[in-house]
C-alpha cells in the first residue's frame, strides 16, 4: 500500500444461494477477509466488512427445477443457512444481505440504467443456443458440452472448470440443454453487451502498470486475459429469474447474474450505510479490497472495473483483489454436485464449540500460493499437536501456576533480568512480523508467527523453571509468571483476528476489557492485583473416533459418486448367429461347493448336470470374495457354459464356466433361472 487510506472496505464474493457453503469458500474467500476486518478493527482503523448471498443466476434455477419448488424457496432456504452458519463461525460482517433485496434491484436497475442512457452498451443481435423442448434460451449452466480448450466434456456454457477458461455457450462443442439434455439449435436474440475492448487501455495501466504488487496468479491471469485482446460481453440474458432489464422493450430478459452481483456490493453497503455509502465508495481516501476466489479473477478484475469506469461519478477500484487458489479434500476437487465438501453447517453440528480449530486449520494451510489439501489427519494433528500442545499447555501451565503460587492474583514483576527482556524483545519482533504480513495478505505467514508467540512463551516458561525457582525464590518466580501472564494477554490479542472465540475466553479469563492492537507487546497489560480465573482448557485433543466418523462419511460418499457414475461396458463387437448359438448353456444345481484351499478367490462346485457328466461336474470359479460361505449356496440353481475345454485351476480340471453380472458397486451376482428348471436344460 503506497498512501495511507482513512478507511477499508472489504468485499467477500457473493456465494450462489444453490447449496450451502463448505471448507472451500472458508478458507478461500471468508476467514482471510475476516482476519483482515478484525485485525483493522483492533487497529483502530475504520473497516466494513461487506457480504451477501449471491441469489440469481442460472445454478439457482436449476436446483429449483431439480427439486420442484420456486427459485425463491431455494434462496430462502440457503441464504438462512448460509448466513447462520457465517455467524456461528464468527465472520464478522458488518451486513450480510441478498440480492433479491428491493434495494439491490433499485441499484443494479439504475446501474444498468445509466450506463444504458450513457450509451455505454453496444445493442446487438446473435444467435444463441436456443432449447426447442424447454421453449427457452440456454445462456451459461444450462448448456454442457465439450471444452473447445482443453477438451473436458462437460464444460459449462459460461466455463470450464477443468482449465479455468471463460467461455460463450456457443463455443462449446456437442452442446446439450442441461434441463432436457436436447442437442439445442441456433436462434436469433438481441441483447446489450459491454464493450470491454473499450476499457482495455484503462484496465492495462491501472493492473499491468499500477497493480504490480498484486499476488502473482491475480497478475498473471489479468496480464493474459488483456494480452489475448478483450471482446464486447452480453450483459443480460433471456430468462426469467434475475433483474429485469430496466428498457423499453426487454420483456423477457434480465441482467446477467455476473452484471448484477458485483453491483450486490453496492447495493448493501447502501443498505448498510444508507445516508453516508459514496464515502465508501466514491472517496479517493477509501481503500477498496475484494476477497475472492480464483474463479473469479476476471469479473473482479476486468469485467466488474469496466462497469465501474464507464459509470464514472468516481467510483473507486479496488486497491487489491488478493484471490485464493482452491482447497482440495483428500486429494480430490471439492465439489457441490459430487457432495465432496466439508460443509459448514455440518462441521458446526459435528463439532460444537470448534470453530477456532477450523479456522486455524484453514489459516495454516490457506491455498494462498498454490491448490492446498485439507485432511481429516492433518486438520487432528494440527489441533493436538499445535493448539493443544502448544498454545493450551502454555496458557494453561501460567495460569495453574499462578493459581498454585499467588492464589491466583496476578504478582508483580520485580528487576527485570536478561531472558525476560529476550522475551519481550522476540514478541515486538513478531508483532512487526505479523502486522506487516497481514497487511500484505500473507495470513498464513501472520498465523505462523502469531502461534511463534506462544512458543516463545512455552521456551520462555522452559527456560526459567518457576517450578524449581518457587522453592528458593518467590521473587523472581513473581517476575518469571508476571512476564509469562504478560505472554498469555498478548496471545489473546494476536489470536483475534484467526480465533476469536478463544481470545474472548482468554482475555475475559484475564480480566481484559477492550483489546487492541497497539498493547500487544506491552509489559503491563495484566496489572499486578487482577484475580486471573481458575484455568479452564482452551483447546482439547480431538480422538481417532471423531476423525474416523468424518473419513467414514467421505468414503461413503466416495463409493455413492462411483455408483452415480457407472455407466455399463459399452456394447461388444457383434458376433454372428451361429456362432453365438454354439455356445451350451446349461442350468445346474450345486449340489456342493467349497472354497479351494490356498487360493483366496475360487469356489470348487459340483454341479447336477441332468446326467451329462456322471457323478456331476465339476467348476471351478472365481468367486470366492463375493460368496464367503459357500455351503449356503448348496440347493440354488446356476447357469453355465457347458462346452469349454476343460482346464486346470489350482490342480482341479474345471470343466465349464459359472455365469454371473458384474455390478456397479464391483459386486458379482450368480445368474439363476427365475423358478427352478430342470437340470441339465438348454439356456435359449
Ligand atoms: O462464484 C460465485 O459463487 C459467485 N456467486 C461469486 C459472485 S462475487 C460477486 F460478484 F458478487
Ligand atoms: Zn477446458
Amino acid at each position: 500500500m503506497s498512501k495511507e487510506y482513512k478507511r477499508t472496505l472489504i468485499t467477500t464474493a457473493l456465494p450462489y444461494t444453490n447449496g450451502p457453503v463448505h471448507i472451500g469458500h472458508l478458507a478461500g474467500v471468508y476467514v482471510p477477509a475476516d482476519i483482515y476486518a478484525r485485525y483493522l478493527r483492533l487497529a483502530g482503523r475504520p473497516v466494513t466488512l461487506i457480504g451477501g448471498s449471491d441469489e440469481h443466476g442460472v445454478p439457482i434455477t436449476l436446483k429449483a427445477r431439480q427439486e420442484g419448488v420456486t427459485p425463491q424457496d431455494i434462496v430462502d432456504r440457503y441464504h438462512k443457512l448460509i448466513k447462520e452458519s457465517f455467524e456461528a463461525l464468527g465472520i464478522s460482517f458488518d451486513i450480510y444481505s441478498r440480492t433479491t433485496s428491493a434495494i439491490h434491484k433499485e441499484t443494479a436497475s439504475e446501474f444498468f440504467r445509466h450506463l444504458y442512457d450513457k450509451g455505454e452498451f453496444v445493442e446487438k443481435s446473435s444467435m444463441q443456443l436456443f432449447d426447442p423442448e424447454a421453449s427457452q434460451f440456454l445462456a451459461d449452466r444450462y448448456v454442457t458440452g465439450e471444452c473447445p480448450h482443453c477438451h473436458n466434456p462437460k464444460a459449462y456454457g459460461d466455463q470450464c472448470e477443468a482449465c479455468g477458461s471463460s467461455l460463450n455457450a456457443t463455443d462449446l462443442i456437442n452442446p446439450k440443454s442441461a434441463i432436457t439434455g436436447a442437442t439445442p439449435e441456433l436462434r436469433e436474440t438481441r441483447h446489450w453487451f459491454l464493450p470491454l475492448d473499450k476499457w482495455e487501455p484503462a484496465l492495462r495501466q491501472w493492473i499491468l502498470e499500477g497493480h504490480k504488487e498484486w499476488r502473482a496468479n491475480v497478475y498473471g491471469q489479468c496480464k493474459s486475459w488483456l494480452d489475448l485482446g478483450l471482446q464486447p460481453r452480453a450483459v443480460s440474458r433471456d430468462l426469467s429469474w434475475g433483474v429485469p432489464v430496466p428498457v423499453e422493450g426487454a420483456e423477457g430478459k434480465v441482467l446477467y447474474v455476473w452484471f448484477d452481483a458485483p453491483i450486490g456490493y453496492i447495493s448493501n453497503t447502501k443498505e448498510l450505510y444508507p445516508e453516508t455509502w459514496e464515502t465508501w465508495w466514491k472517496d479517493p481516501e477509501t481503500r477498496v479490497i475484494n476477497f475472492i476466489g480464483k474463479d473469479n479473477i476476471v469479473f473482479h478484475c476486468i469485467v466488474f472495473p469496466a462497469m465501474l469506469m464507464a459509470y464514472g461519478d468516481g467510483f473507486q477500484l479496488p486497491d487489491n483483489v488478493p484471490a485464493n487458489e482452491f482447497l482440495n479434500l483428500e486429494g480430490d476437487k471439492i465439489s457441490t454436485s459430487r457432495n465432496w465438501a466439508v460443509w459448514l453447517h455440518e462441521y458446526l453440528s459435528d463439532f460444537p464449540g470448534k470453530q477456532d480449530v477450523l479456522r486455524y486449520v484453514l489459516t495454516a494451510n490457506a491455498p494462498e500460493a498454490k491448490d492446498n489439501d485439507f485432511t481429516w489427519r492433518d486438520f487432528q494433528a494440527r489441533n493436538n499437536n499445535e493448539l493443544v500442545a502448544v498454545l493450551g499447555n502454555f496458557v494453561n501451565r501460567v495460569t495453574v501456576l499462578t493459581h498454585k503460587y499467588f492464589g491466583g492474583v496476578a504478582p508483580a514483576a520485580g528487576t527485570l533480568e536478561a531472558v525476560d527482556e529476550a522475551a519481550f524483545a522476540q514478541i515486538d519482533e513478531l508483532k512487526k512480523g505479523v502486522s506487516e504480513a497481514i497487511e500484505t495478505f500473507h495470513f498464513r505467514e501472520a498465523l505462523k508467527l502469531a502461534m511463534d508467540i506462544a512458543r516463545t512463551g512455552n521456551k520462555y516458561l522452559q527456560d526459567c523453571e518457576p517450578w524449581k525457582v518457587a522453592k528458593t525464590d518467590m521473587a523472581r518466580t513473581a517476575t518469571i509468571l508476571n512476564t509469562a501472564l504478560q505472554i498469555c494477554a498478548d496471545i489473546a490479542v494476536v489470536m483475534e483476528p484467526f480465533m476469536p472465540f478463544m481470545s474472548e475466553r482468554l482475555a475475559a479469563s484475564l480480566r481484559m476489557d477492550k483489546l487492541t492492537w497497539a498493547d500487544l507487546g506491552r509489559r503491563d497489560m495484566i496489572k499486578a492485583g487482577t484475580e486471573i480465573a481458575v484455568p479452564e482448557l482452551l483447546f482439547e485433543k480431538i480422538d481417532d473416533e471423531a476423525i474416523k466418523a468424518q473419513t467414514d462419511r467421505l468414503e461413503r460418499i466416495k463409493e455413492e459418486n462411483r455408483l452415480k457414475s457407472w455407466q455399463p461396458q459399452p456394447r461388444q463387437a457383434d458376433v454372428d448367429f451361429d456362432t453365438f448359438m454354439k455356445a451350451d448353456l446349461r442350468v445346474g444345481t450345486v449340489l456342493e461347493c467349497t472354497k479351494v484351499p490356498k487360493a483366496d478367490k475360487l469356489l470348487r462346485f459340483l454341479i447336477d448336470d441332468g446326467g451329462l457328466t456322471p457323478g456331476g461336474r465339476t467348476i471351478v470359479s472365481g468367486i470366492a470374495e463375493h460368496y464367503t460361505e459357500p455351503e449356503k449356496l448348496v440347493g440354488r440353481q446356476v447357469v453355465f457354459i457347458g462346452n469349454l475345454p476343460p482346464r486346470k485351476l489350482k490342480g482341479i480340471v474345471s470343466d465349464g464356466m459359472i455365469l454371473s453380472a458384474l455390478n456397479a458397486d464391483g459386486s458379482l451376482t450368480l445368474i439363476a433361472p427365475s423358478s427352478p428348471a430342470t437340470p441339465g436344460s438348454q439356456v435359449k
